[in-house]
């Protein structure tokens, strides 16, 4: 079986080929970044007439790297929902417009469930280094060989972590979602992009706030965690408390606007805010996660996924704060047993390879395909 995924929900143009084993044959991606790093953020616009500059050469490279034509392709997968409708209507267009041309079956995909599928993902390439890699840089449990890689066991919780969502999900079984706990305002991903502005460093926010973060004293500042009942979250205040506390730090009054605190902070300032602030953002992550196995202690695995999943020190929070708490919450043998697992961190972004592998997961089921004629854009629906 081979699968043509694209993806073009925010602003990547994305496509890849999946193979027999969920394994990468291709995977082509053409990240905007750099228009909208001059921005500071994503212009719907601009990223749809991107996409549509784009699509067409990507899918291009991803059957040519795959060694591939269009007639040895089996399946078209798209994203469908949710994201900027500008450019989901590039993606789903084109998908739907091959799928018609060459006679596929198409099937559309959750952006969401793709994030979760990101985990399943067969990466030849890491075969090899896979073990050694991680274990150098213990980012996490899972190795990436089809033969060999320790794959999520079921009923799992995932914590899907985006620019536009923050949600834990409960799977008991593939291709099943139960939403138990969400954001009530921000994403997790949004705020790393609202703090590093006030700190004056580049889009997107995550990356830089780590970056900046590595010279900085996690404990130099104390930022409040939410009050919030059960397994929501809220990330606006923790916002709006690094807002208040730079303010306060250069003795500048709260009306002063945010994009001035910038220019106020000293190298050393900005680094001990990043670091406070993304220890703070992880904890509170992990702290509704491990909550989560207290509701759902039949749960065998912890999955993380999206783009704020590649952020180096939840990883290493994860592997031993998580596992440690667990220890406490579940006892030493349920606690051992529980898998933990991150994306390759090349896979936790916006990519294609993860919409053909969620794919992969619905054609292995049995789930019938779309009608190329009738498949909408739902630019805000929930995981399904
Ligand atoms: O999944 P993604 O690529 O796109 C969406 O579906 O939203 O996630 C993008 C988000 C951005 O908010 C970005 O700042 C964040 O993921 N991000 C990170 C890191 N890399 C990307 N956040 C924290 N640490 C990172 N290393
Ligand atoms: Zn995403």
């Amino acid at each position: 079986m081979k699968i043509l995924a694209i993806e073009s929900s925010c602003d990547e143009t994305a496509a890849a080929v999946i193979g027999d084993q969920a394994e990468v044959l291709s995977n082509v991606v053409i990240s905007q970044i750099d228009i909208f790093a001059a921005y500071g953020g994503v212009i719907p616009e601009v990223a749809a007439r991107s996409h549509l500059e784009a699509i067409l050469p990507v899918i291009h490279k991803a059957l040519a790297d795959a060694n591939l034509t269009k007639d040895d392709i089996d399946y078209i997968a798209v994203t469908y929902a949710p994201g900027l409708l500008g450019s989901l209507l590039i993606g789903t267009l084109t998908a739907r417009m091959l799928a018609i041309l060459w006679q596929k079956p198409l099937y559309g995909v959750h952006h969401l469930k793709s994030h979760v599928y990101s985990i399943w993902i067969n990466d030849p390439k890491m075969a090899s280094s896979s073990q050694q890699s991680l274990s150098k840089s213990a980012t996490a449990e899972v190795a990436i060989n089809s033969d060999q890689r320790k794959l999520p066991e079921f009923p799992l919780l995932a914590l899907v972590i985006s620019g536009g969502h923050t949600q834990i999900i409960y799977m008991p079984a593939h291709n099943q979602f139960e939403i138990i706990g969400t954001t009530r305002d921000d994403a997790v991903g949004e705020c790393f992009d609202k703090v590093a502005k006030i700190l004056g460093l580049p889009y997107p926010g995550g990356p830089s706030i780590a970056q900046c973060a590595k010279h900085g004293d996690p404990h130099k500042y104390q930022l409040p965690h939410p009050k919030i009942d059960g397994l929501d979250f809220s990330f606006s205040g923790l916002k709006t408390a690094v807002l208040r506390a730079v303010q306060a730090d250069c003795g500048l009054p709260i009306t002063t606007p945010s994009h001035e605190l910038a220019s106020h902070l000293t190298d050393q300032q900005k680094a001990d805010f990043a670091a406070s602030f993304q220890a703070t953002a992880c904890d509170i992550l992990l702290e509704k996660l491990e909550m989560a196995f207290r509701t759902h202690p039949e749960s065998r695995s912890a999955i993380f996924a999206g783009g704020v999943s590649a952020n180096q020190v939840l990883r290493e929070k994860a592997l031993h704060g998580l596992k440690n708490s667990l220890k406490r919450d579940l006892g030493d043998t349920q606690a051992a047993q529980i898998g933990i697992f991150f994306p390759e961190p090349k896979f936790s972004g916006d990519n294609a390879a993860m919409v053909g592998v969620a794919a992969y997961y619905e054609i292995l089921a049995g789930v019938a395909p779309v009608d190329p004629y009738q498949m909408n854009i739902l630019p805000r629906t929930p995981i399904k």
